[in-house]
């Protein structure tokens, strides 16, 4: 940062960097590190994306944006609320969300697997048919139809606010033909659909883990999070009951979080195959037969 007082972006990236690691805010929605939320806070008040910053470094940075920073900043630092919340929006799978708190900030690492411009490596060939299980903002339903053009979605969540922010980004990314909302407790009200492809990024937050949270992930709502005692509520039906949804080809991408190891535990002779992803290796995939296995004790 050139000394006195930020002038450029650069300066105001940095400057912003500095106050958010001296106050040891949170990160993890959207970002990892303080530089990262520093670049998105400033593009967000300068209302450019993220991704444009990198050619604006050196443009003097004029009132009324310094006085949204600024106000920005102070409020992501009093409000300890994630910085999606303030600028309603999120960034998933290369693509901008509408996001406020009704729904959880989306980050799924099934995001990595549905990137714009790679061929994803999820699906069966000629994949007709998806279900994005607890969908939330909807932004993995919306990620899933840009990679397969081919495929109609449902997306399903229990809560009517996240369905309501999930129509607004279907709408925003004009997807409605193609994609179909629908309010329902896990499976309950798909009797008789079947999907080549069901992906699903359920609560898994053990009880005990949600006591720990950071402020930021308790601003986020608790049915979004919370899985019971050791992370399984919702995972466990899910690997139950996803064999009789998915065609004869179909499959199962489920991310568990930390519940993996509960899961392994309770399963010691079932098969895992962990994707690979940049963070960490907990989104389970498995082929309709596979799942067999998967039984309620
Ligand atoms: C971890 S969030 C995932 C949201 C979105 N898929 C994402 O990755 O950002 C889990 C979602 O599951 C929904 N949910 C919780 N219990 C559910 C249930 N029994 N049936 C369907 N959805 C449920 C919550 O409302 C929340 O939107």
């Amino acid at each position: 940062m050139s000394s006195g007082a930020p002038r450029t972006v650069r300066d105001y990236v940095l400057y912003v960097e500095h106050r958010l690691l001296t106050a040891h805010v949170s990160f993890g929605h959207g970002t990892s590190n303080a530089r990262d939320e520093a670049a998105w806070l400033v593009s967000g008040a300068l209302r450019i994306a993220p991704s444009a910053l990198s050619n604006r470094l050196a443009t003097l940075v004029k009132g009324p944006e310094r006085a949204r920073i600024r106000a920005l900043l102070a409020s992501r630092l009093r409000t300890r609320a994630p910085l999606s919340y303030l600028l309603r929006e999120a960034w998933f799978a290369g693509r901008r969300f509408y996001v406020d708190k009704r729904v959880i900030v989306p980050r799924s690492l099934i995001g990595e697997f549905l990137m714009p411009g790679d061929p994803s490596p999820l699906a069966p060939p000629g994949i007709r048919s998806i279900l994005d299980l607890c969908t939330g903002s909807g932004a993995i339903a919306i990620s899933a139809a840009h990679a397969y053009p081919a495929a109609h979605v449902d997306a399903v969540d229990i809560s009517d606010e996240a369905l309501t922010v999930a129509a607004r980004n279907v709408r925003l990314h004009g997807l409605e033909g193609r994609i179909q909302l629908l309010k329902s407790d896990l499976f309950t009200a798909l009797s008789g659909r079947r999907y080549d492809l069901i992906l699903s990024n359920p609560p898994y937050v053990a009880d005990q883990d949600m006591d720990d949270l950071p402020c930021e992930y308790r601003r986020e709502p608790r049915l979004a999070l919370a899985g019971g005692p050791d992370g399984l509520d919702l995972v466990l039906p899910i690997v139950y009951q996803s064999r009789e949804h998915l065609t004869a080809r179909g499959r199962l991408v489920l991310e568990v979080g930390a519940s993996r190891e509960a899961l392994e535990t309770r399963f010691p002779e079932a098969p895992f195959l962990w994707l690979a992803s940049e963070a960490d290796e907990c989104v389970g995939y498995w082929h309709k037969e596979d799942l067999d296995i998967f039984r309620p004790s």
